[in-house]
């Protein structure tokens, strides 16, 4: 869980180096999964910027994540070759079913939606990864079924 003072520590060992809020950023998620807002003032006032400038990087990078994320990853194909086979459609289904939008984790915290740009499966779109684990064919029902089905 979450520790400001856990937190401060990992930015005090990076306060020295240049560009440190990238640095800084990476090694909040990976210690807590995400970077709390409570994150924000101690790296602006450890590195001298503003609020709005330390929270314009996490916004601005699609990596950060500002909420722990969801039990399970689901990454869903919008590259062209899954495009002509129907992935916006599918994706809106998808996202509509699961009540949140790209980036976003359900509200019962079981998923969390990221796109991605061609997983090699382009022969077999709709294409999706659940938990790492490549999906071909996706339909809305059988990504429910793998969320159940992962989630066991
Ligand atoms: Fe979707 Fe290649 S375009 S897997």
């Amino acid at each position: 869980p979450w520790s400001a003072e856990r937190a401060s520590g990992i930015i005090a060992e990076h306060t020295h180096l240049e560009g440190a809020t990238l640095p800084i950023l990476h090694a909040l998620q990976e210690t807590f999964g995400y970077v709390d807002s409570g994150a924000v003032p101690l790296i602006a006032d450890a590195l001298n910027l503003s609020r709005a400038e330390v929270h314009g990087c996490i916004t601005f990078y699609h990596d950060f994540r500002a909420h722990p994320a969801g039990r399970h990853e689901v990454k869903l194909c919008r590259a062209e070759a899954c495009q002509a086979v129907g992935s916006d459609k599918l994706h809106r289904e998808i996202l509509g079913r699961l009540g949140c939008g790209w980036h976003e984790t359900t509200a019962d915290g079981s998923a969390t939606v990221e796109p991605v740009y061609c997983l090699g499966l382009c022969a077999n779109g709709p294409a999706a990864l659940v938990d790492g684990e490549p999906v071909a064919h996706l339909t809305a029902d059988a990504l429910e079924a793998a969320l159940t089905e992962v989630r066991q």
